[in-house]
């Protein structure tokens, strides 16, 4: 069959790169996908945001099945619109997709059905929300109501930064209509993981955990960016806590969806805490996460194709992993996540070992030769019998590797390397 995945970052290149090595698919397609994703596919050059363009070339090509990566085509109801035109597809639709959306709404879910989660409240007026950040004192979250690519959210650690923020975002419209609703949240302390799991209904199958690394610089300090790298596993977190958030925080958030009649098809990813009162959630996407994504899918064994099909059919799905460790590290333009400079060249790309992984996030080709294209360039992971092995492997394959006037971490794993001893 001929899979199409809808996207352009590392985690489509991932989604890609497993989709083709299914036994079940001759073709994959990607649109728009980037230029370093042609090593698994054939990019299609129609905007994700094109629905009718991407439905008819759909039905042209005969895909048996399309996979979904961004938020922003979710919420505009793409899953609704390929399924009214017959085609198989993974991803929630509209109405499930606003676990995502809307801050406010999850919060009500959790609420409702019983999720721990952080205390919140939500606010569409200013000044009612600078007297409660002034009576709850930091530190605090503000976090904008709707989508502002996983820069929205700020960890006020003193009452002037907060109130700072708070006014930049509801009277300066820092994120336009995002921000027009800021939810304010209690603090959480802990270690912070990524569960996703595939689900339909009130189906919930979990994937491996991974840690995402937010901050831009080392030691998690500098401004929140769309994730900087990941690891997994996360050998701080107990198998018996993640079996704990499957049941308390997935499968509540998936059967009260599907009691709301906005029944959840798809990915659903929890960001959570694990605080001393156990697991909290801090947020819900509805969709792989990145760069979680590039450490999780390849260390799953099992055919990743066949296990969506599975789900779709009402079928128990099989998932097997990798015992081996893989880290995940990503290059970004100097300036990201703030501005930076497109079109600098990258270098060295073809020094990187075979046993290596490099996910292109945002890159083109110029003359044959990639340039960055993007605030995210590559993700580079590499795997070992433990996080240590794979951090070594993945740091010595970045030597490797220029991108002009790019940065990237130099502590991904840290948490887990620092504190466990293998
Ligand atoms: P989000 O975009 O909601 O994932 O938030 C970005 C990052 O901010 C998270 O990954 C956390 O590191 C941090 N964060 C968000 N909410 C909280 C909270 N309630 N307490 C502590 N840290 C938080
Ligand atoms: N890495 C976090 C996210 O995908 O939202």
């Amino acid at each position: 069959m001929k899979v199409l995945v809808i996207g352009s970052g590392g985690r489509e290149h991932v989604m890609a790169w497993k989709a083709a090595q299914s036994s079940l698919v001759d073709q994959v397609f990607v649109a728009p996908g980037n230029a370093g994703m042609t090593d698994v596919s054939q990019l299609v050059p129609i905007e994700e945001s094109d629905h009718e363009g991407l439905v008819a070339f759909a039905i042209r090509e005969d895909i048996g099945l399309t996979l979904v990566g961004p938020e922003q085509p979710l919420l505009d109801g793409i899953v609704n619109r390929f399924e009214k035109a017959g085609l198989k597809v993974f991803g929630p639709t509209q109405e499930a997709a606003l676990i995502e959306g809307s801050k406010t709404f999850a919060k009500e879910l959790m609420v409702a059905n019983g999720i721990p989660a952080a205390f919140s409240k939500s606010f569409t007026d200013y000044h009612e929300a600078k007297a409660y950040v002034e009576e709850m004192g930091a530190p605090i979250v503000l976090k904008a109501d709707g989508l502002a690519a996983g820069k929205g959210v700020v960890v006020a650690m003193t009452l002037d930064e907060a109130l700072g923020s708070l006014h930049e975002m509801m009277e300066n419209n820092q994120f336009g209509a995002a921000s027009e609703r800021v939810v304010v949240e209690e603090f959480l302390e802990g270690e912070e993981f990524s569960l996703m799991a595939l689900v339909d209904g009130e189906r919930v199958y979990p994937l491996v955990i991974s840690q995402d690394h937010k901050r831009a610089f080392n030691e998690d300090k500098g401004p929140n960016t769309g994730g900087m790298g990941a690891y997994s596993p996360v050998p701080q977190i107990s198998q018996e806590i993640v079996d704990r958030s499957v049941e308390s925080i997935l499968r509540r958030a998936a059967m009260g969806m599907a009691k709301d009649g906005r029944s959840f098809t798809g990915v659903l990813y929890a960001g959570l805490m694990l605080t001393e009162q156990g697991p909290k959630v801090i947020e819900f996407n509805a969709r792989f996460g990145d760069p979680e994504t590039q450490v999780v899918l390849p260390r799953m064994t099992s055919d990743f194709v066949a296990a969506v099909l599975d789900l779709l059919d009402g079928k128990e799905p099989e998932l097997t992993w990798s015992k081996e460790a893989i880290v995940g590290v990503v290059v970004a333009s100097g300036g990201y996540p703030g501005s930076y400079e497109k079109g600098k060249a990258i270098t060295g790309l073809d020094a990187v070992s075979p046993e290596a992984l490099v996910f292109h996030a945002g890159t083109k080709l110029i003359d044959e030769s990639f340039v960055t294209d993007g605030g995210r360039v590559l993700l580079i992971a590499a795997s070992g019998q433990d996080l240590k092995e794979a951090s070594r492997s993945v740091y010595t394959e970045l030597e490797h590797i220029k991108v002009k006037d790019g940065f990237y971490r130099t502590d991904i794993g840290h948490r887990a390397i620092s504190r466990v001893s293998f």
